[in-house]
């Protein structure tokens, strides 16, 4: 059986820390895989998460099966962080989520619902979007087509398009929005357009799915959702997928969880079921540490405010970055301006250089970054900063 199969190529963005990882240039650097990283280059556990996690091994009791749809305490949590604390649809009884295993995971619940609710329905995800969305829809056995989002020759949000695009959508749409850090551009929605969209969706009748990964990257933990919030408190449907990865740095713990908000409680039930029935098919239950952790971590309020100030960091350190490499850039006297860069939010950016360039600046420079020029702004250090702004000019001047 096996004799059918050939080897496929490295996956688009994990293939690039393996091929970063065999490299023995000593200048290498990382710019790839979106992951924290410090000045030293390193993924630290955060001290509210490695705190949280003692609590968890001096507590833990038993290694019995968790309930099926995760960690309550998570769950509740996440809930707050991502729609707030006083939102009236936690009350409404037409919200339910269910942990599951990373963003990813999340995602492919959430499609796999879709499909059980709609096999007809198309999902739409902006022009470009993550590599992995394009995979998780296709593998849910949905269709997909593209909006409108980002003009790479301007380097600017293409507005008018977008809208134009969801107004000629309907019932049988979805809708994939990054909540905030788009990922791969760094372009936002802004807070303006939000409202139009939940117009859109509201009139034309197409389902919002939210994709957020990456909540207290952009501006902070509440500026950052803003947007999500208002769309979600106008529209009858919607599912969210969140991710703990960046902003709690629990990447291999693969922590997420998805949300759905239903028209009446009675669909909730019913969504939350399927959702159980897909993951019961799939792995049966999530993992448990990673849950477990973020839950102990948000119900406790002194360790709450340690990890808010930790992501303020991060958060931070990432803004200051963009600023360095804008100016390394332009102090090379390259042609054309970086100050996008400064006005994008999130762990990523496109340098706008074309995949040739890409592969050169990999193979003369051991400079790692995706194929479409999108690079991980952590990657960046006070100590890597002018050889990244040498080779990206040096490229871009031959
Ligand atoms: C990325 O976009 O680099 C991250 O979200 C990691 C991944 O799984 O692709």
């Amino acid at each position: 059986m096996f004799q059918q199969l050939t080897a496929l190529p490295a996956d688009p963005l994990l293939g690039i820390a393996v091929a970063y990882r065999q490299d023995t240039n000593p200048k290498k650097v990382d710019l790839g895989v979106g992951v924290y990283k410090t000045e030293e280059g390193a993924t630290p556990i955060l001290t509210s998460v490695k705190k949280s996690l003692q609590i968890l091994l001096d507590s833990e009791d038993s290694k019995s099966y968790i309930q099926a749809r995760g960690n309550q305490a998570f769950l509740d949590g996440m809930e707050k962080l991502v729609l707030g604390a006083d939102n009236p649809l936690l009350s409404s009884n037409r919200v339910e989520s269910v942990q599951a295993p990373g963003g990813t995971g999340s995602l492919r619940l959430g499609f796999e619902l879709i499909k059980r609710g709609n096999p007809n329905a198309k999902v739409w995800v902006s022009g470009p979007t993550w590599a992995n969305h394009l995979a998780l829809i296709k593998a849910s056995g949905l269709e997909s087509a593209e909006y409108p989002y980002y003009d790479k020759a301007n380097n600017q949000l293409k507005a008018d398009e977008m809208l134009e695009a969801f107004a000629k959508l309907g019932k049988d749409d979805v809708v994939l929005l990054h909540g905030c850090c788009h990922n791969p551009t760094g372009e936002d929605i802004p807070a303006d357009l939000w409202p139009k969209i939940a117009d859109l969706a509201v009139e034309k009748g197409f389902t919002p799915f939210i994709d957020i990964a990456y909540q207290g990257f952009g501006v902070d933990l509440e500026t950052d959702v803003q947007g999500v919030r208002h769309l979600l408190s106008r529209v009858p449907e919607a599912l969210i997928a969140t991710s703990c990865s960046k902003n709690f740095g629990l990447y291999r713990e693969r922590t997420g969880l998805l949300t759905t908000i239903s028209e009446t409680p009675v669909l909730a039930g019913a969504a939350l079921s399927h959702v159980l029935n897909i993951a019961r098919e799939i792995y049966s239950m999530p993992p448990s540490y990673g849950g477990a952790t973020v839950g102990i971590l948000l119900a406790d309020e002194a360790l709450t405010t340690e990890w808010k100030t930790e992501l303020a960091d991060m958060c931070a350190r990432m803004r200051t970055l963009r600023a360095l490499l804008v100016d390394k850039l332009h102090a090379r006297g390259v042609d054309q301006s970086f100050d996008f860069i400064n006005r994008q939010n999130g762990m990523f950016t496109f340098l706008g250089i074309t995949p040739e360039q890409v592969q050169a600046i990999r193979d003369e420079y051991a400079i790692y970054m995706a194929g479409s020029s999108r690079i991980n702004i952590a990657g960046i250090s006070n100590s890597n900063v002018d050889y990244i702004a040498d080779a990206v000019a040096a490229i871009l001047k031959k």
